[in-house]
């Protein structure tokens, strides 16, 4: 397994975000994590990315067969772990190609470096890095708006941004939270072919939480539904659509057949 947790238990005040969880992922997955709002989903991510700690003794994360559950989110991101947040943290007055290099700087070899490895190595540094920016924004649809201050894009393109960055620091185990919120169904087909080939191309194991169904059936092999903070069923996605209880709990109220259909289908 390339992630597992065990035991892991988050409390806010009282209130269990994420109870005695046990999930992993295998290397080479794309795993979609569903579950109505507040069923810790987002927790989730942030412990693993290490935004936030675990309670006291309440369980173990393992990525890569390192236990990462003390690391600090630098160290975790070191190893591998890259991240979108569900609320996009971009920076709005830089352009798309600054908003990637700032994601990029701890690959960048310059810096304390500089001084030994003299100008002109900074300089071609710098240009291969832009120029592997560049063909990102390319991968994700936003080649001709590299020089464009981020508050200019529409929303769906800013996901794109954050979605590039996340993949510019060449990450073993991508999650994405809802990376389809707000994008055009046009978007959201481009999305999931990016999703595919991140598999293909380079290898990445993906985590997705979304709550656009189609994205999670067609792009995911496995399922992992969360309501409470436990999980309440976990399989491929056939397997999830036809569990009542599931579906039911995903959205939030009982349902008859055909309702059930026509949400699966939207
Ligand atoms: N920093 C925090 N402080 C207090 N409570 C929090 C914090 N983060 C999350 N929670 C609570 O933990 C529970 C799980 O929240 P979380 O954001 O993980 O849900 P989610 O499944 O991502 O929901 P959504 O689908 O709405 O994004 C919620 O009750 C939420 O209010
Ligand atoms: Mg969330």
């Amino acid at each position: 397994m390339l992630l597992q947790t065990e035991g892991l238990t988050k409390s806010f005040d009282g209130l269990t975000a994420i109870r005695n969880l046990d999930f992993s992922v295998a290397e080479g997955e794309i795993r979609g994590l569903i579950g109505p709002n507040g069923s810790g989903k987002s927790t989730l991510f942030n412990l693993i990315s290490g935004i936030y700690q675990p309670d006291a003794n309440s369980g173990r994360i393992t990525f890569d067969g390192e236990d990462i559950t003390d690391l600090s989110p630098h160290d975790i991101a070191a190893r591998g772990v890259g991240r979108t947040f569900q609320l996009l943290r971009i920076f709005h007055e830089m352009t798309v190609l600054e908003n990637l290099l700032v994601g990029h700087h701890h690959h960048v070899r310059y810096g304390i470096l500089s001084a030994s490895m003299g100008l002109g190595r900074v300089w071609s540094e710098e240009r291969r890095i832009k120029e592997r920016m560049q063909e990102l924004l390319h991968f994700v649809g936003l080649a001709d708006f590299a020089g464009m201050p981020a508050s200019e894009l529409s929303f769906g393109q800013r996901r794109m941004v954050a979605l590039a960055r996340a993949i510019s620091m060449e990450p073993k185990l991508l999650m994405l939270d809802e990376p389809a919120a707000g994008l055009s169904p046009a978007n959201v087909e481009e999305l999931q072919t990016i999703i595919g080939l991140l598999r293909e191309r380079r290898g990445m194991t993906i985590i997705i939480v979304e709550h656009i169904l189609k994205v999670v059936i067609e792009s995911c092999d496995t399922v992992t539904v969360l309501d409470h903070g436990e999980k309440i069923g976990e399989g491929t996605p056939g397997e999830i659509k036809d569990d009542h209880r599931v579906v039911e709990a995903y959205l939030g109220r009982e349902m008859d057949d055909e309702e059930v259909r026509a949400a699966l289908a939207e």
